[in-house]
Order: C-alpha cells, then sequence, then structure tokens
C-alpha cells in the first residue's frame, strides 16, 4: 500500500525564463490556480495523506504562502529543499528519511493528469506492495519522454529516455509508484550522459527484476506537458475549456479532501477565508455540502 507521495517541484524552469526568473515555475498558474495544485490533485485523489514536497532552494516561503503545513486540506505536507536538481531519482535519496519504511509515490511538480478514469487507476494501483508501476500515456513525440515499448500482456519490454528512434508512441509519464526498496536503489545509480541520475535507469533495476509493471492513461485521459510556454498555454486553456463548460473545478483540493472526508465544512470555511474573496473561493462557497 501507497501511503506517501512525493513532489518533485525544484528545477529551474529555464525554458521558461524570464518568467521563472523570479518565480518557480509550480507556482505560476495553470489557468486558475498555481501548478503545484495540480500534481497535490493527483496524490490526493489516489488517497495519499502524507506529502512531501522538494522546493529550490530559496523559494520555500513562496510554497508557504499557499500551501502551508498547516493547512486546511487535511494533509500533512513537509518540504525540503534541493540545491541543485540532479536528475529525478534524487528525490528518494532528498526524502529518505520522509519515506522511513514505507512505499512512495513521485510526482513530478509540472505534470497534468485529467480523465474520467483516473481516479479508479491510481486507486487500482496503490496497493502495490512489492516493485515499481509506470503510467504510460500515447503521445505524438514519444522522443521527448521516457519511451516503454509494450510486450504481451502490457508486459514492459524496453525503457528509454528520449529515444531518437522508436516504434512506440507511449510515453512514461511523470508519476511513479514504489516499493520501499527505491532509496537503497537509487544509491546505486551513476550520474549519466546529460549529468543526471536517470528515473529510467531506476525503472530498469526493477524491470531486470520483472517488478515493474505498466498501466495505462488511455486516449480518454489527458497527460499534458507543461515544459515550454507553448504547452503551458495548451494546457491552462484545455483546464479553462473544462471548467467554463462544466461549472466544475479540476484539482480544487478543498473539495477532493472533503469528497475524501478528510475534512469537515469548517476547514471549508477557514479555506474561504485563506483565500479571501475570489472566484476559488466563490466555488467553496457553492459545493454541496451534505
Ligand atoms: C522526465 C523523465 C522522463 C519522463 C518525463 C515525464 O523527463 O526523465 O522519462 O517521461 O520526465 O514528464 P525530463 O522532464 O527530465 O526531460
Amino acid at each position: 500500500m501507497i501511503k506517501k507521495g512525493i513532489i518533485l517541484a525544484g528545477g529551474k524552469g529555464t525554458r521558461m525564463s524570464p518568467l521563472t526568473k523570479a518565480v518557480n515555475k509550480q507556482l505560476l498558474p495553470l489557468y486558475d490556480k498555481p501548478l503545484i495544485f495540480y500534481p497535490l490533485s493527483v496524490l490526493m485523489l489516489a488517497g495519499i495523506k502524507n506529502i512531501l514536497i522538494i522546493v529550490n532552494k530559496g523559494q520555500l516561503n513562496q510554497f508557504r504562502k499557499i500551501l502551508p503545513e498547516k493547512n486546511n486540506l487535511g494533509i500533512k505536507i513537509e518540504y525540503k529543499e534541493q540545491s541543485s536538481p540532479r536528475g529525478l531519482p534524487e528525490a528518494f535519496l532528498i526524502g529518505e528519511k520522509f519515506i522511513g519504511k514505507d512505499n512512495v509515490a513521485l510526482i513530478l511538480g509540472d505534470n497534468f493528469f485529467y480523465g474520467q478514469s483516473l481516479t479508479k487507476t491510481l486507486k487500482k494501483n496503490i496497493s502495490l506492495s512489492k516493485g515499481a508501476r509506470i503510467f504510460l500515456h500515447p503521445v505524438k513525440n514519444p522522443n521527448l519522454y521516457g519511451v516503454a515499448t509494450i510486450g504481451r500482456n502490457n508486459r514492459v519490454k524496453k525503457l528509454i529516455e528520449k529515444p531518437k528512434k522508436t516504434n512506440s508512441n507511449f510515453a512514461v509519464t511523470g508519476l511513479y509508484f514504489f516499493d520501499n526498496k527505491v532509496t537503497q536503489l537509487s544509491r546505486k545509480l551513476k550520474i549519466s550522459k546529460r549529468g543526471e541520475l536517470e528515473i529510467i535507469d531506476l525503472l530498469n533495476f526493477y524491470k531486470r527484476k520483472k517488478l515493474l509493471k505498466a498501466d495505462f492513461i488511455g486516449r480518454g485521459g489527458a497527460w499534458l506537458d507543461t515544459g515550454n510556454i507553448n504547452d503551458f498555454y495548451d494546457a491552462s486553456n484545455f483546464i479553462s475549456t473544462v471548467e467554463k463548460r462544466q461549472g466544475l473545478k479540476i484539482a480544487c483540493l478543498e473539495e477532493i479532501s472533503f469528497n475524501n472526508k478528510w475534512i469537515t465544512k469548517e476547514e471549508i470555511d477557514a479555506a474561504i477565508k485563506f483565500y479571501g474573496k475570489c472566484d476559488y473561493a466563490n466555488y467553496l462557497k457553492k459545493l454541496n455540502y451534505p
């Protein structure tokens, strides 16, 4: 069972400079909320209440303003700083104490997931006791991502980071579930040619031991990139379109928490005060509280 989750919200966001010169990318608005709300909502939808957020050195106070440790979300948030990003598996080294003896989920702070069956897929995999789980999504430009070749019974045949050529269109999304061996294995990783510890190398450890399984965010779901400014605005437009049509918000953290029965109407009222007069608070006021 996975009860802990790490959001890796470090990184310099250089592809979005100058926007990211003074403000961390995960605090920029993806339509009507800071980007970090979206990956956090995914962990919460999975039922994870213990969360470690890894941020760039010097950015802690900014994050605390929007997601304080003492929050109205019914979850436990901890922070750790990263002095300079050295690849995704570093999250398990920085988070070693937080992980302790538990299994853990990792989500990248700039990944956006959406879809009817998302919660079902998350809940199905959250019971993981041994091994690792990845979530694949078909994309037109797989060479920008980690790519998985899938064999019979959805077995992962091959995993390559940003291959120049590939026959597979399945990208490895930035959401991973791991058993407790992950810290130990991360310590064994060597720095790659691009100067980082590679998540694909870590996953290949599990694959070699036949302990890696894949699940799918199928074509009825969305996994959107927010890597550069155009992708960022495309994702914003997607959210705006869905929210305006439905009158329902994507990644409203208090709504998810309330539905999970982690908070009561009192915490929602406290959240409404915390946000002040704004569209997000008005939405919280209008939710149906049985
Ligand atoms: C990282 C991973 C890659 C994965 C991607 C998902 O890429 O290395 O395997 O597909 O995140 O967002 P990066 O963001 O470091 O280019």
